[in-house]
């Protein structure tokens, strides 16, 4: 029997909501096909949105969606985006599947769908092609209330008020397709470029500035101590990928034992990237002023067979379901050093929370995580704590149970729990101090590990009540192997 503490008196952070974000690029069929699919389609839509992804994405409380990328940021001009849309410029997406880009969907439409969508916008600048005057314009653009070129400009195309925005990108991934730059000259750019990214009247901008590639702890260094300064978030990539190289990447759906825990084993290292990173952004911010903001997270394989190798078009299993929830107590028991985290990617893309096809809809494993987890939103951590045992195969060992736990402003518990074990079950018994008598109700969501949601089978994963046992001390439930539950406590 597992033994998991949660001690309702030790209070630390607020989880922040904004750890529970996303992100969406013009890639694949993430923003056309996905979100947006005009407003003359028979699939219901508002202004050309797709209706059914923004209610299943409202039920989870979508706290921030990042656009227009990713790699695509760095190479979008935002004036190609805006005005009539039969006048918009069309353009070759050289990065993902050289596929036209119509410029349909755009600054207005963006806004559009974030309103639809209840959540706050993160807008992510251009920084490794475009100019600074460009940048600076976007911003005025966007949230500048009085007369000016740009203001005037938004009202010519329909829109009066300012918008607000608080997150703004100063360039993405730029030690790679963002420009391959060295730190030194990405922070030289960095001081330059955010010096014009301005704040006008009530929006205050909160400045993102390009932070590493997993464990490249130098870009982190440097990037600090030139213009950690300047910044008020830095930013973090990491993906977990099972295979061995980003050529043999391995099968979203076909995939062995070993291959389960290698992908569990390398999520969890996402562990050890934030307390590294956070620890050395400490040294030069000893205050903590800057947010650790990880604005690209998920596990990444090769393609589905048959589909654009430009598309990253990937099934969702079960395996991504356990990833998705030890990723997210990792950020949970971290919150206050990240700020902000946004899966890659919605809808259609890499560990997407929904898959559309023509007007069908599936929600992933993935979706159903950020359900359970929900109400860990804007609830303040709680210490917790899981005796048991390890699992795993061959070389790749991990913890069987994974947790976090968290006190709502009513004064409610919600933990947190996935059984990372794909083969064996586990009791446990849950142990609250000065909780024994209150109310419980537990929320599974199980499988075997390659489970999934298809378009004929949509509900083949999807969380179900459970009834949990209690005596004097503690609560007592089961948890299948291969499984994530919440637990709330009146
Ligand atoms: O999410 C897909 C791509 O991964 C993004 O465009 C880029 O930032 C990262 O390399």
């Amino acid at each position: 029997m597992a033994v998991l503490y949660v001690n309702p008196l030790r209070r630390g952070a607020v989880i922040s909501r904004f750890l529970y974000g996303h992100f969406s690029e013009h890639l694949g069929r993430c923003i056309y096909n996905g979100f947006f699919v005009g407003e003359e389609s028979t699939i219901p839509n508002e202004k050309g949105i797709r209706q059914d992804i923004v209610q299943a994405l409202r039920r989870i409380r979508i706290p921030v969606l990042r656009w227009p990328g990713g790699c695509f940021a760095d190479e979008y001009h935002w004036k190609d985006g805006i005005g009539p849309r039969e006048t918009r410029k069309r353009m070759v997406n050289t990065h993902w599947g050289g596929v036209v880009e119509d410029n349909s969907f755009g600054t207005h439409e963006f806004m559009e769908l974030c309103r639809q969508l209840g959540c706050e916008p993160y807008v992510n600048g251009n920084l490794g092609s475009g100019t600074v005057q460009e940048m600076s314009e976007w911003v005025e653009y966007m949230t500048f209330g009085g007369v000016s070129p740009m203001a005037d400009l938004r009202r010519v195309n329909g829109r009066e008020e300012p918008w607000r925005l608080k997150y703004f990108g100063v360039g993405n991934e730029n030690w790679g397709c963002g420009g391959n730059m060295r730190p030194e000259y990405y922070a030289d750019l960095y001081r330059r470029y955010a010096t014009y990214v301005r704040s006008y009247g009530e929006n205050k901008v909160f400045k993102i500035a390009c932070g590493p590639n997993a464990d490249d702890y130098e870009w982190t260094e440097k990037v600090m101590q030139s213009a950690g300064r300047f910044m008020d978030g830095l930013t973090l990539h990491y993906y977990t990928v099972p295979g061995e190289s980003w050529e043999a990447k391995g099968s979203a759906l076909d995939f062995s034992r070993e291959e389960y825990y290698a992908t569990l084993k390398k999520a969890l290292r996402m562990e050890e990237l934030v307390e590294n990173h956070l620890r050395i952004m400490r040294r030069y911010d000893p205050e903590g002023r800057v947010g650790l903001i990880v604005d690209e997270w998920g596990n990444w394989y090769d393609v589905e067979p048959g589909t654009n190798p430009g598309f990253l078009f990937q099934q969702n299993t079960m395996r991504d379901a356990l990833t998705a929830a030890v990723t997210l107590n990792i950020f949970n028991r971290h919150a206050g050093g990240v700020v902000m985290a946004n899966l890659a990617q919605t809808v259609n893309v890499l560990q997407a929370l929904v898959l559309t096809e023509g007007e069908d809809m599936v929600l992933t494993p993935t979706y159903h995580v950020f359900d359970l987890y929900k109400e860990h939103q804007d609830a303040a951590l709680l210490e917790s704590y899981v005796e048991a045992g390890e699992a795993g195969a061959g070389p790749w060992r991990v913890p069987a149970l994974h947790q976090s736990a968290s006190m709502d402003g009513e004064g409610r518990i919600h933990i947190t729990v996935a059984n990372l074990s794909a083969e064996e079950a586990q009791e446990i018994r849950l142990r609250v101090p000065g909780r024994e008598k209150a109310e419980a109700s537990l929320r599974l969501l199980a499988g075997e590990m390659g489970s999934y949601n298809s378009f004929s089978s949509p509900c083949a994963v999807c969380p179900r009540e459970e009834a949990l046992e209690r005596d004097a001390q503690s609560l007592r439930f089961r948890l299948p192997p291969c499984s994530v539950a919440a637990v709330e406590l009146r």
